[in-house]
């Protein structure tokens, strides 16, 4: 089995929950730390909410570092449900758990740098505001980049338009100055847009096999989708919403569930108008080398299949105890 030592850059949220429950809940995965960044809700309540989930599964081992508190340099914006604290308000109890010491942007260069000493590399999973990512690209250089085996991205939009505001996806409109030094940072990118995304509708029927299978997290899943009502049926053309992060983890768990091409994407950063709007050269029309592999098809019922199969580890045990 390979296995991959992974960093998640999250902004919790809903969707990162199950992503950061999805990567606890497989072998494959070694998870080096979780990094907030401000993004659906501010920095102080992503941590928390990381925080919340290692112990909704049981990871205290896993180290929760907080990272940057606002975008580089546009003005700050937050995801819709920023008042409620983004994950159900006292749903799931105040952490006793506390933050790592040291910022996220030092942790993610410096694993990144060790790994590159020991002839090694991580990935870095990003579904959240690229802030953190684009300050590590910035401050790490030429170790830190050779340190990275990838970086895989949840965030943009291209046909399928925008969701925070009608030309941009959210992780890309709140930083789009970070988004544009990632994409310009010459690390291998897997970019999730919500094209893609939009393909993993967590249908009530898909829903209601998680929470057959889950215990205590497919429990707070069906409680935080009654909050966040994600369904938007004149959109997506049938019950359900997109079950965005999860699919960042799965590409290294099951890559063959995805489908990827290889095109230059850019991002428009200067006009406040348009600002987080991504665009990109599918038929290579500005003869750029590629920046972005590209998830353009999704095996949907593959995809739920494995988020359903790991969150099972979550449910009742072979001794009938529940988490
Ligand atoms: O646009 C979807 C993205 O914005 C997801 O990562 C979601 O968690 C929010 O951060
Ligand atoms: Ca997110």
């Amino acid at each position: 089995m390979k296995t991959h030592r992974i960093i998640i850059d999250t902004d919790p949220g809903f969707d990162d929950m199950v992503s950061i429950l999805l990567a606890f809940a497989s072998p494959e995965l070694e998870l080096l730390g979780i990094c907030a960044v401000a993004g659906n809700v501010p920095l102080e309540d992503t941590a928390r909410n990381a925080l919340r989930v290692c112990e909704l599964a049981g990871r205290t081992d896993v180290p929760v570092f907080m990272g940057c508190a606002g975008p580089l340099l546009r003005d700050q914006v937050f995801g819709k449900y920023a008042n409620s604290g983004g994950l159900g308000g006292d749903l799931l109890p105040e952490p006793a758990l506390r933050c790592a010491e040291g910022h996220a942007v030092d942790h993610i260069v410096k694993a990144a740098r060790d790994a590159a000493a020991r002839g090694e590399t991580i990935t870095i999973c990003a579904h959240a505001p690229l802030t953190n990512v684009a300050m590590a690209c910035l401050m790490g250089g030429e170790e830190f980049v050779r340190g990275v085996e990838r970086i895989i991205i949840m965030g943009g939009a291209f046909e399928a338009l925008g969701n925070r505001v009608p030309w941009a996806e959210f992780n890309v409109y709140a930083d789009p100055h970070a988004a544009a030094v990632v994409f310009a940072s010459k690390i291998p990118v897997t970019l999730f847009p919500l094209d893609a995304t939009f393909q993993g509708l967590l249908t009530p029927e898909r829903l209601d096999r998680i929470r057959a299978v889950s215990g205590r997290v497919g429990e707070v899943m069906e409680k935080l989708l009654k909050i966040y009502d994600r369904n938007d049926v004149a959109r997506y053309g049938q019950e359900g919403g997109p079950l965005h992060d999860p699919m960042v983890p799965a590409f290294l768990l099951r890559p063959e569930l995805f489908e990827t091409v290889p095109a230059w994407v850019g991002v428009e950063t200067a006009n406040p108008e348009s600002a987080g709007h991504t665009y990109c050269d599918f038929f290579g029309k500005l003869g750029r080398k590629p920046n972005c592999d590209v998830v353009r098809r999704v095996d949907s019922d593959g995809f739920f299949a494995l988020v359903t199969e790991r969150l099972a580890a979550y449910g009742p045990t072979q001794r009938g105890e529940t988490q």
